[in-house]
């Protein structure tokens, strides 16, 4: 999955994603194609289909936080992560 995923981004290296989606912590709540405390990115993935302003609004909340869409628990703000991170994170994880 992930190789395939490398194959359709050569400009957007999916395993470097994922190291850096692990190193920011992302991945303790979060799995590729599993609910864990968030989404699973698959999930935000498809229900975000087609949605060109997506990878804005998600490189945002990535960042500050916020809830309201998955359900009752909210994700806390990720100060780890700067914009250009949060950017190259949400494309990937829109791209799962
Ligand atoms: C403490 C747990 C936690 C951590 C750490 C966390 N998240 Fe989340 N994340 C959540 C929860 C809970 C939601 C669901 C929020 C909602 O319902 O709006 C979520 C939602 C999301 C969404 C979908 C947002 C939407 O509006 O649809 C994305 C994308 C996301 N997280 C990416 C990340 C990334 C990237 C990181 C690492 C920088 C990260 N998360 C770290 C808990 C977490």
């Amino acid at each position: 999955m992930l190789l395939a995923a490398a194959c359709v981004l050569p400009a957007a290296p999916a395993l470097a994603d994922l190291a850096l989606a692990t190193s920011k912590n992302c991945m303790s709540c979060h799995n590729i194609d599993k609910k864990v405390v968030g989404p699973a990115y698959k999930d935000v993935a498809a229900k975000y289909k087609g949605d060109k302003a997506a990878a804005a609004r998600l490189a945002t909340k990535i960042m500050e936080g916020g809830g309201g869409v998955w359900g009752v628990v909210k994700m806390p703000s990720n100060p780890q992560v700067n914009e250009a991170e949060a950017k190259k994170l949400a494309a990937w994880v829109l791209s799962q």
